[in-house]
């Protein structure tokens, strides 16, 4: 295993730039946050932002005069804007809108934010916050792309309630979630040994296979079993993968939800048909998710026509047949021609017991466990909390345990631990689940 080094923001220059959105007005708390992380802080506004907050504010809470302007002859005489560039150890923008990425990711220097950060060669964050829509534009999603080439890490964002009464993905992380981000970004960095730009770990050469939602069983031509997955767990997972640059394959039972931009979806309905879409996916897969909530059994016998009503029997019996275990047909497969496999296991007690034993038996490199009981988490929930488990020494398996949060949010968490465990597999290749002694 990889050592893990703890970030801290202690003594860290950062120069957080707030452009104009609504979400500006979180941007105070936000620099205390990173005040209070021992940062130290220089805000820079576009003037879009001063809409949305006064200067002064941010000026109050940093204790250092905000920038606003490019051609400001008073402030370019106490330190000049290149200068200004060169102190900075990280730039954090918060809230980045749609204006301000398409300005980036065009190169442009026609404002101080956007010229600073073509001028910094340091760290850069972004945490968009736009309408929905505007988000889902392929204009701002090839712009988001354009900047994760240019090395920019995206923070979010988030889905859920809009200030403009809309709902969806758009809304800027909270200000603790973005230095919770950060920090863990930072320790990824941190935690990369030098020179390994070249590993696994780079999202944009992988391609990722997600399966996702219920799936339906039918019955006859206007019955089915199936069950309460709404699909947002997986979708979630294929935004964060491809919002890392991967070529995320996103393969769904019948959810009302859209497409996250720039992933491929194919809609299936029974198990036996994800099956069929599973395998044909994971044969040039690099990680393999199973999200979905698959029926174990169906019908024996699917009825030609509508099954009626018995006037004369108070009961109905069906015989119902095993399901393929998808997951588990993914991961038989020899190790080293199949996918990092990751399967989640959704229990209503003994969560991490039942967990380890999916982990195992089902051959899997890592599994995500989510307490499907707790009210407002799981399915059908925008939340979702999560222990994540997979081989480790043999004396005790890896793990990682996320708190409650939303799900766009706990996904990127995930993916980014798929990531980081399938690289530490490249590394160590003899490591493999066959060998684990569990
Ligand atoms: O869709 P949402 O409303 O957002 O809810 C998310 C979720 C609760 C559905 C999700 O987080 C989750 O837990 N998904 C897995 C649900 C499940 O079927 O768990 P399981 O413990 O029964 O299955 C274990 C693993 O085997 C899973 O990876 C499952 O995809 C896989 N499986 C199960 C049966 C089967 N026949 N084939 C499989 O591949």
């Amino acid at each position: 295993m990889s050592q893990h080094t703890q970030a801290s923001l202690m003594g860290k220059r950062i120069l957080l730039g707030i452009s104009g959105g609504i979400a500006a007005y979180k941007s105070a708390h936000l620099a205390r946050l990173l005040k209070k992380a021992g940062a130290e802080v220089r805000v820079v506004m576009t003037e879009g932002a001063q809409a949305f907050i006064a200067p002064l504010t941010l000026q109050a809470l940093t204790g250092e005069p905000v920038r606003t302007s490019l051609l400001d002859p008073e402030a370019e005489a106490g330190m000049g804007h290149i200068e200004l560039a060169r102190w900075a150890e990280l730039i954090l923008i918060a809230p980045a809108t749609a204006d301000l990425m398409a300005r980036l990711a065009q190169g442009q220097a026609d404002d101080l934010l956007t010229t600073l950060c073509l001028a910094n060669d340091a760290q850069w964050f972004m945490a968009p916050a736009m309408n929905q829509a505007m988000w889902r534009h392929p204009a701002t999603l090839e712009n988001a792309r354009r900047l994760q080439g240019y090395g920019w890490h995206l923070l979010g964002p988030d889905a859920g309630d809009q200030a403009c009464g809309d709902v969806g993905p758009g809304r800027m992380l909270e200000p603790e979630a973005i230095v919770n981000e950060l920090l863990d970004r930072l320790t990824d960095t941190a935690s990369k040994p030098s020179g390994s730009a070249q590993q696994a770990t780079d999202a944009a050469e992988l391609t990722i296979t997600i399966t996702a939602g219920p799936t339906r069983e039918p019955l006859d031509p206007v019955r089915y079993l199936s069950n309460h997955s709404s699909g947002k767990m997986g979708f979630a997972l294929a935004q964060a993968a491809a919002e890392r640059g991967a070529r995320v394959r996103l393969i769904s039972g019948p959810v009302a939800l859209e497409t996250p931009p720039g992933v491929e979806r194919v809609d299936v309905e029974s198990a036996q048909e994800m099956l069929a879409a599973a395998q044909k996916a994971a044969v040039d897969s690099d990680i393999f998710i199973g999200c979905a909530a698959v029926a174990d059994y169906r019908a024996e016998q699917v009825a030609e026509h509508k099954i009626k009503k018995s006037s004369d029997e108070d009961a109905l019996t069906l015989r119902l047949i095993k399901n393929p275990d998808i997951i588990a047909r993914i991961a038989e497969n020899a190790v080293n021609s199949r996918p990092f496999v990751v399967g989640f296991a959704a229990e209503t007690r003994d969560l991490e017991r039942y967990a380890l034993d999916k982990l195992t038996r089902k051959q899997l490199d890592m599994i995500v466990a989510n307490d499907v009981s707790q009210p407002g988490l799981g399915f059908g929930a925008d939340k979702n909390a999560a222990l994540l488990l997979w081989h480790g020494s043999e004396a005790a398996p890896g793990r990682l345990e996320l708190s409650p949060q939303p799900k766009t949010i706990l996904a990127a968490r995930i993916i980014d631990t798929a990531i980081k465990r399938l690289s530490a597999t490249d590394e160590h290749p003899s490591c493999t689940s066959s060998q684990v002694t569990r």
